[in-house]
């Protein structure tokens, strides 16, 4: 299929979801207002792929990343409660240590990129359709 559409009702604040988008997977966080403060925050720190979080969300509430690390592509870990989310709260690649903050930037280890944000759009209130 070349678009995904999820519903996005059952995700409670912050929990998040994997989807599969044209072979790859994708996360959909909910954000809470902790996580869009910090992202919100960081737009003036130091970043490595400079990217203001207004940018990368269509509303501050939903993060659609897909979810391949820009290193070498591993899956990166903070999608289950229980994962690690590395030192900026997002996602933590196992594989070589790389650390997103919760808007998926790259903050820290040697991945170059923020996670990609998907071509979405919001099909209903509740509902995206990602591609
Ligand atoms: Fe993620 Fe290397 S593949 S840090």
């Amino acid at each position: 299929l070349s678009t995904t559409d999820v519903d996005l009702a059952a995700i409670q604040p912050g929990q998040a979801i994997t989807v599969v988008w044209q072979g790859k997977p994708v996360f959909v966080r909910h954000r809470t207002a902790e996580d869009i403060a910090a992202a919100a925050k960081d737009d003036t720190a130091d970043l490595r792929d400079k990217a203001a979080d207004g940018t990368r969300v269509q509303k501050p509430e939903w993060l659609i990343v897909i979810g391949v690390c820009t290193h070498l592509g591993c899956v990166p870990l903070g999608q289950k409660a229980a994962d690690p989310k590395g030192d900026f709260g997002g996602w933590f690649c196992p594989c070589h240590g790389s650390h997103y903050d919760t808007s998926g930037r790259i903050r820290k280890g040697p991945a170059p990129l923020n996670l990609p944000v998907p071509k979405y759009a919001f099909t209903s209130d509740t509902t995206i359709r990602i591609g």
